[in-house]
């Protein structure tokens, strides 16, 4: 099994590649932002998506999206064909396009939603915590793709705090740090010993 960060080459793959999206949220019911094959085309001519491949065979793909002008990135799109299923083929994609994104954004949080089983197994094992919908990106554009989902109802009614999907958030260093120090109680000795010059 091959898993690359996707070049022109992988372009051959790319209707292949929307169909099973298509597929598979109409088998699990769920409704997706529709990806057009120009938008998943750039993603792969650009290399900001994960492709595996197996003797020349397309078995799974995942693509990086930014929003809030870089802060946020998201590892969308994730699709494994179905016949690489339950072969550990989305853990693999997963690992290269986290540590994709991690080289590419090192100071953006990186966030999934989800209803999936398989991506919160492999979202823990990457460091990702579940957390609220504040937490994540208030771009309207990352919020307008849920417009065809089919509980976009849901959504709205919840004003957008939460819905079925598991929202899951990593949060590199940098930013835990500086949120440590915020709450970094006072050292009184230290200051004690520096007022008294000990
Ligand atoms: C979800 C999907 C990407 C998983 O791909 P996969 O290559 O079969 O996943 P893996 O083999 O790497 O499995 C990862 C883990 O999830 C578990 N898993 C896999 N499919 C599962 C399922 N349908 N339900 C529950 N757990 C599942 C595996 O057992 C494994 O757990 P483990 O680490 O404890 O052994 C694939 O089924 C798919 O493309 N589905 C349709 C599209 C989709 O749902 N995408 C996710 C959108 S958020």
């Amino acid at each position: 099994m091959e898993i690359e960060i996707s070049s022109c080459k992988h372009l051959m793959y790319v209707h292949e590649i929307q169909q099973e999206m298509y597929d598979s949220a109409q088998r699990r019911g769920t409704g997706i932002a529709k990806r057009s094959l120009e938008y998943l085309s750039k993603k792969i001519s650009e290399g900001n998506a994960v492709v595996a491949t197996q003797n020349g065979k397309w078995a799974g793909f995942c693509y990086i999206e930014t929003w809030s002008h870089g802060q946020f990135v998201a590892n969308s799109g994730l699709i494994v064909s179905p016949e690489f299923r339950n072969g550990g083929v989305a853990t693999l994609i997963k690992k290269k396009v986290f540590k994709l994104s991690r080289e590419k954004y090192p100071d953006a949080k990186i966030f999934g939603l989800t209803t999936g089983l398989a991506v919160m197994k492999i979202n823990s094992e990457l460091g990702y915590k579940p957390v609220i919908y504040s937490e994540l990106t208030q771009d309207e554009d990352f919020w307008n793709g849920c417009k065809s989902c089919v509980n976009y109802e849901i959504l709205m009614k919840k004003e957008r705090k939460n819905c079925l999907c598991t929202a899951m958030l990593f949060v590199p260093e940098i930013h835990t740090t500086k949120a440590a120090e915020k709450v970094q109680p006072k050292n009184e000795y230290n200051e004690e010993k520096s007022r008294l010059s000990i």
